[in-house]
């Protein structure tokens, strides 16, 4: 079994970080969102391919330094082709049939059970389906009584919405299905391909555990909160003279002595917090500063980003500015 990894977009709803930092090595729950997706497949997966677009020489050498357990090979796109363009500029050489995710999909999916209803219900493909309130950022499916996607609409208005199950981003296709993508320009799998899918047969696939699309800060910060509840991180640890929650996920080279840590932090290498400082749900990636008696809560702190003593940080995303 071969997986296709879609990281193309731009992560603008993560900007200014993403401006530098593609937002899959946005480290959540000590390590970055790629990683806890790579965490879906099946340990016997052949290779991952990551269908790369926006920043995909940083992609490419960050696996290179801390290589997945699994082989992986990156192809890029030298100008954006969407979810269905990528896939197929990517595709070559997949098994059948192969997985597809989506890179910021943080979740409890059981790949095999999905594998398994691809192959026990047949057709081109079955697609993993999750329950949410708010459909309007999604893919929405209407199943019939045999589990089989009748409609399929991305991103509906409420009212258009034919139910409260949306694409999961996790799917299980046909290899023949790589072929209905047109070659050589941008197409949107969602709104061109599956229309063309659905008389062929495509399953949902319903799945019951966490689910969280990191695309924006407040889910970025909510996935990793399931994270860290659900025990998937990194590594727990909280710096030495530290106090505060278990939910702190800190690289050994960050300094908090006298420092307030968690619930549901994340700290990369470097990271100073100094002393009475308080961070609370939080990201600070590598080389971050937090001065003594500041607060940082429900943000996102790029690489280096500097808070000054005393200063209060709450729901924001800070980062480098864009190159000129
Ligand atoms: N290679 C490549 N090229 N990948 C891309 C491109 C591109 O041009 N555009 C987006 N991607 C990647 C993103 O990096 C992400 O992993 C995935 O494709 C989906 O793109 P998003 O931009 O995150 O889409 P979305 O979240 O609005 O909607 C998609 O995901 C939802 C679930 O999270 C759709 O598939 C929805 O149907 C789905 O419900
Ligand atoms: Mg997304």
């Amino acid at each position: 079994m071969k997986a296709l990894v879609l990281i193309g977009g731009f992560g603008t709803r993560l900007r200014p970080i993403t401006y530098e930092i593609p937002k899959q090595l946005i480290p959540i729950a000590g390590k970055p969102m790629l990683y806890h997706v790579l965490d879906l497949l099946p340990p016997d997966t052949e290779e991952v391919v990551l269908a790369t677009g926006y920043k995909a020489e940083v992609i490419a050498r960050h696996v290179r330094e801390h290589p997945p357990p699994f082989p992986v090979r990156c192809v890029s796109e030298a100008e954006p082709l969407g979810t269905g363009g990528g896939m197929r500029n990517a595709g070559d050489g997949m098994s059948d049939p192969f997985l597809l995710l989506n890179s910021d999909v943080i979740a409890a999916i059981d790949v095999p059970a999905l594998l398994e209803h691809q192959r026990r219900l047949g057709g081109v493909g079955a697609m993993t389906l999750a329950e949410v309130e708010d459909t309007r950022p999604y893919g929405v499916a209407a199943l019939d009584p045999t589990d089989r996607i009748e409609r399929f609409v991305e991103k509906p208005t409420p009212d258009a919405a034919p139910s409260h199950w949306i694409n999961a981003g996790c799917q299980a296709w046909r290899a023949e299905v790589l072929e209905l993508i047109p070659r050589g320009r941008p197409v949107s799998f969602e709104t061109e391909i599956m229309p063309k899918l659905l008389p062929r047969g495509v399953y949902g696939y319903r799945s019951y555990g966490f689910w969280e699309d990191a695309g924006t800060p407040e889910r970025l910060l909510n996935a990793q909160r399931l994270l860290f509840d659900a025990g998937r991180v990194g590594a727990f640890r909280r710096p030495e003279g530290s106090t505060g929650s278990r939910s702190v996920a800190a690289d050994p080279s960050v300094r908090a002595t006298g420092a307030r840590l968690g619930p549901y932090v994340s700290l990369g290498a470097g990271v100073t917090v100094g002393r009475d400082a308080r961070v609370e749900n939080s990201v600070l990636m590598d080389g971050v500063v937090v001065g003594p008696g500041a607060v940082v809560s429900g943000s996102i702190l790029g690489p280096a980003a500097v808070v000054p003593a005393g200063a209060r940080v709450e729901r924001s995303v800070l980062g480098a500015e864009p190159r000129a």
